[in-house]
């Protein structure tokens, strides 16, 4: 089953589509267990409108979906060498509702056309599963903790459609954190990749940020961040590279201890990490070197994809999920909720 996946929930126009055996040729198949959809084509178009405005313009971000959305969807279909999927997955939310709702149009009216089902998927869910495209998932449960520009929340997933969230940030996703920190060191937007890249030339203990804690499993940026420009203001002539490497190693420590003890806390070992954070090269490294069993997509698909849509929404479709005629976005829709399962949106 060729799944066709959309993803339009912020600044990336992105099409994938992910393919395999469906249940016809697999009937014995246990949605989810050791079902491994091959990544056939990802197409993801960053949309650079933003750039000069310092951060993501929601309705400039919806009329660039809308010239976008065309020729991306055709360009991933082509690569694919299929005229048509035989389903759609598309974000439904949580997201930038004029963003998301040019991809669902789209998507819905495309299924309709080409007479496939359709099904939501929740962004989250498609980031929790993206170490998982083309690969087995591993034993139930496990741990997924995902780090984006909006999020930063920590699940225990005990299958596909099956998400506990454990902790979330009480304040500031990571990813926000460094996009405000990169706009406090004057280099742009998005300020995660610019960091991760200055911070290469700087030294990591130059600066004593703090690591702030939240009860229980719970993250907190937002006092890191105050600490940097109170540092800036304070020692304006500290090397931006310093201050950048020392940033980030405090927002490394605080996701490790939180992932090190949620794996104390609920005996889990498996370790799958997500979201455009997960692309920072210090943070991979760490958690390469902390000796979790980790599970962690390539950089290319930690950030927004098609891919990870098409994948997750090809598992959701393989459990039987579809989603109704009248599936509408969700801004709010966080995983784990009751309707996180893509039946009813
Ligand atoms: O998952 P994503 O593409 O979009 C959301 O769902 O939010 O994540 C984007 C976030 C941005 O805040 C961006 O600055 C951050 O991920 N990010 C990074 C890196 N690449 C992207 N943060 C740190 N290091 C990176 N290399
Ligand atoms: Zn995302």
């Amino acid at each position: 089953m060729n799944v066709l996946g959309i993803e339009t929930s912020c600044d990336e126009t992105a099409a994938g589509v992910v393919g395999g055996p469906g249940l016809q040729e697999q009937d014995e198949l246990v949605p989810a267990a050791g079902e491994q959809g091959g990544l056939l084509v990802d197409v993801t178009y960053s949309q650079q409108v933003h750039a000069e405005f310092g951060g993501v313009v929601p309705e400039l971000a919806s009329r660039a979906h809308l010239e976008k959305i065309v020729p991306t969807v055709s360009t991933a279909l082509r690569r694919a060498g299929i005229l048509r999927p035989d389903a759609v997955a598309v974000t439904a939310g949580p997201g930038l509702m004029g963003a998301v709702l040019v991809g669902l149009s789209f998507a819905k009216a495309a299924a309709m056309a080409w007479g496939v089902p359709v099904l939501g998927v929740n962004h989250l869910e498609g980031h929790a599963l993206s170490p998982f495209i083309g690969a087995a998932l591993p034993r139930q449960p496990f741990l997924a903790l995902v780090v984006s520009g909006g999020h930063s929340s920590l699940y225990r997933v005990a299958g596909v459609g099956s998400y506990e969230c454990l902790a979330r940030t009480v304040d500031d996703a990571a990813g926000e954190a460094f996009d405000k920190v990169a706009r406090m060191l004057g280099l742009g937007y998005p300020g995660g990749p610019l960091i991760d890249h200055l911070a290469r030339q700087g030294d990591a203990s130059a600066v004593p940020f703090p690591r702030p804690k939240a009860p229980g499993l719970d993250m907190s940026f937002s006092g890191l961040k105050t600490a940097v420009r109170t540092w800036l203001e304070k020692h304006p002539d500290t090397p931006r590279a310093d201050v950048a490497a020392s940033f980030q190693e405090a927002v490394v420590d605080v996701l490790l201890d939180r992932l090190g003890r949620a794996a104390l806390d609920t005996g889990l070992d498996v370790v799958a990490v997500s979201g455009g954070v997960a692309s920072n090269t210090r943070f991979r490294q760490r958690l390469q070197s902390s000796g979790m069993d980790l599970r962690i997509p390539p950089a290319r698909f930690c950030t927004d994809n098609g891919a990870m849509i098409a994948h997750a929404g090809r598992l959701g479709l393989l459990a039987g999920r579809r989603s109704p005629p009248d599936l509408g976005v969700r801004a709010v829709w966080p995983l784990g909720s009751a309707s996180s399962s893509g039946l009813s949106t």
